[in-house]
């Protein structure tokens, strides 16, 4: 098969990144799959030659300045870049340490602003390119206990709406996806990183996450929730499409939310979110 063009796939070891990949290297791009777990990047290539596995750890900023050079002087350069590594952290404002905030900013980020100015050159100087970035429901409007992820989802979407009207001249496409709530292992990596909160917090907090963690399971009772499919799906509709949108969107309650956000203002929005939620009638005595 003729080759597309080479595609960056950043956070390719598993969920929405894996099954991007996949999906790109059967459309015919060369695909660099990065990611810091090398066994599954390694067993991801077995599964196509077009697939080249680049295990990264994103958060190390050595290792990422030396993945950045080595993008600017690939042979072939990047024209397709899918920002898609990323993870979660839970937990009140008070809960979550400073440190720990900055280490979601280094990956959620930091790191996809440093890759896509490495491969921006490239796609400026070909006048061609296409840039995923992968955001979240909660890039419009957090839920409690997740502030700092939003916020990290919040920037992104903001760098990639800036960017999108900065490079349109140039002939590079930069789309946002937004996924709700997706089957994979995102949830178990944000529990494992959080820990047991309802065992370190203040006591104060306790009926704060029992009863959102209950609004949460009302919420979700009988919901069906989508496997990373559905959005890889989106991610190679978009780069595929000769005119692509700016902003795909697709998950459980994401257009109904997404909806209510536009039409309701900040004071109405924040009575349905404590409604969803659980919380709208909690008092801590
Ligand atoms: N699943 C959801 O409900 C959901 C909803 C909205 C948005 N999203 C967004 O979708 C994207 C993909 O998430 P997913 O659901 O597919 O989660 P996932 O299955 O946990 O995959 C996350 C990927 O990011 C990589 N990653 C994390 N830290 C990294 C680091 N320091 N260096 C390099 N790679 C790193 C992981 O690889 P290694 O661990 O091997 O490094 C993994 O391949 C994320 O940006 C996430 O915020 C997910």
């Amino acid at each position: 098969m003729e080759t597309k063009g080479k595609a960056l796939v950043t956070g390719a070891s598993s969920g929405i990144g894996r099954e991007t990949a996949l999906r790109l290297a059967r459309e015919g791009f060369q695909v660099i799959a990065a990611a810091r777990r090398k066994e599954r990047l390694e067993e991801l290539a077995k599964r196509s030659p077009n697939i080249v596995p680049r295990p990264v750890d994103l958060s190390d900023s050595q290792a990422l300045d030396d993945f950045s050079r080595e993008l600017l002087n690939l042979s072939e350069p990047v024209t397709v870049l899918i920002n898609n590594a990323g993870f979660s952290l839970r937990g009140a404002l008070e809960d979550v340490s400073l440190s720990s905030i900055k280490s979601l900013f280094e990956v959620n980020l930091f790191a996809l602003i440093k890759i896509t100015q490495a491969c921006l050159p490239w796609m400026r100087r070909l006048r061609k390119g296409t840039i995923v970035n992968l955001s979240s429901i909660v890039g419009k409007f957090p839920f409690p206990t997740s502030g700092p992820y939003s916020a990290t989802k919040h920037a992104v979407e903001a760098i990639t709406d800036a960017l999108r009207m900065e490079v349109r001249p140039f002939g590079i496409r930069v789309v946002t996806i937004r996924p709700g709530m997706i089957g994979t292992e995102f949830n178990e990596t944000a529990n494992r990183l959080t820990g047991d909160l309802l065992s370190r917090t203040d006591p104060d907090y306790k009926p704060v996450y029992q009863t959102y963690g209950a609004g949460m399971a009302k919420l979700f009772t009988n919901v069906s929730i989508p496997g990373p499919e559905l959005i890889a799906d989106l991610i190679v509709e978009a780069v595929l499409s000769d005119s692509p949108g700016a902003v795909y969107a697709k998950g459980p309650f994401v257009k109904e939310l997404l909806g209510e956000r536009l039409r309701l203002d900040d004071e109405g929005f924040y009575r349905l979110m404590m409604e969803k939620t659980g919380l709208k009638g909690l008092i801590v005595e």
